[in-house]
């Protein structure tokens, strides 16, 4: 296990990945009843961008870095912002960037609970430090996907899970998600399954929409940033989010924001977003039908 979030953290993936995840914590809490956050593949909770890793590839420079100036964001991004500068705890040369653990840790209400997986010795370490006074939340050492099985449904039976695996081996991580959903699902047919994916060749995440196509899963939406075409393997061209059981009016609620960061991110007449029902309730899974057409937006 080469992988380290250190060197990537607070990159355009990570602001789009958690803008999607401060959305769904948000639907989580319309209701009163707390609810249950599964994290199959934690990292330490939180980033130091001055670190030795961060500083190495620079890679929050084109990420949240960029966004930590904007004014006029819609308010999904603003809300992410406001976590991220909580992190800071107000100073704002953002030192620090949240990972996951520590954006829903800080969205959570006192009856909310976490389950952080993290298999990294040092980094499940660095995440115990981060929680170890958190009675909310509780950190596994052990394989994400095995926890999962574990983990669901949970006690709460209202939940979200992430699932934000490293993607060391591209193609092959897609058919171990497959898997692990394929029996998660089955043991909770209710639960909000999120999972992040990297964009490189469009060829290789196309099997995985078609195999959530037709997963059983009634309401499956994608949203999708792309920096540049998904025609190389040796780049990451775009970061998405497929979200099973995508809460109602999900698509309307990340729009806007989806809509500026290619704008704020990408390269002029290269980036776009896509908003993709995969499978939408009431609806033949096939073809499948755009909840908004791809568009491609200037830089501002
Ligand atoms: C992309 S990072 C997670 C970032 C985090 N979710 C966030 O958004 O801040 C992937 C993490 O998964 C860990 N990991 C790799 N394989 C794992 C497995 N089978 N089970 C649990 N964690 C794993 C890596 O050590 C790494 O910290």
């Amino acid at each position: 296990m080469n992988y380290r979030h250190a060197y990537h953290a607070g990159n355009f993936a990570d602001v789009m990945k958690h803008m999607v995840l401060v959305a769904l914590i948000d639907s989580m809490q319309q209701k009163a009843t707390p609810f249950a956050y599964i994290d199959t593949h934690a990292g330490t909770g939180r980033y130091d961008l001055r670190g030795v890793e961060a500083r190495k590839t620079g890679e929050s420079d084109d990420g949240v870095a960029v966004l930590k100036t904007a004014v006029g964001l819609p308010p999904l991004l603003w809300k992410w912002l406001e976590t991220v500068r909580a992190c800071n705890e107000g100073d704002d040369t953002f030192r620090y960037y949240p990972g996951s653990p520590w954006i829903a840790a800080h969205l959570m209400r006192e009856n909310d609970t976490a389950q952080l997986c993290e298999l990294h010795s040092t980094d499940v370490g660095l995440l115990r430090q981060q929680f170890h006074q958190d009675k909310r939340v509780h950190v596994h050492h052990r394989d994400g996907y095995e926890a999962l099985k574990a983990l669901v449904p949970p006690k709460e039976k209202r939940g979200l899970v992430l699932i934000d695996p490293p993607f060391e081996q591209q193609e092959a991580e897609f058919r171990v998600i497959e898997k692990a959903l394929a029996a998660a699902m089955g043991k909770w047919p209710t639960g909000i399954f999120a999972v992040w994916y990297p964009i490189k060749m469009r060829s290789h995440v196309q099997p995985f929409h078609r195999w959530l196509a037709k997963s059983g899963a009634k309401r499956v939406l994608a949203a999708e940033v792309l920096l540049h075409p998904a025609d190389s393997s040796l780049r990451l061209n775009g970061s998405g989010v497929v979200i099973v059981n995508a809460p109602w009016k999900l698509d309307d609620t990340l729009r806007d924001s989806l809509r500026l960061l290619p704008k704020l991110l990408g390269q002029q007449g290269e980036a776009e977003y896509r908003l993709t029902w995969l499978v939408e309730e009431g609806k033949d899974p096939t073809p499948m039908h755009t909840a908004h057409p791809p568009r491609s937006l200037p830089k501002r």
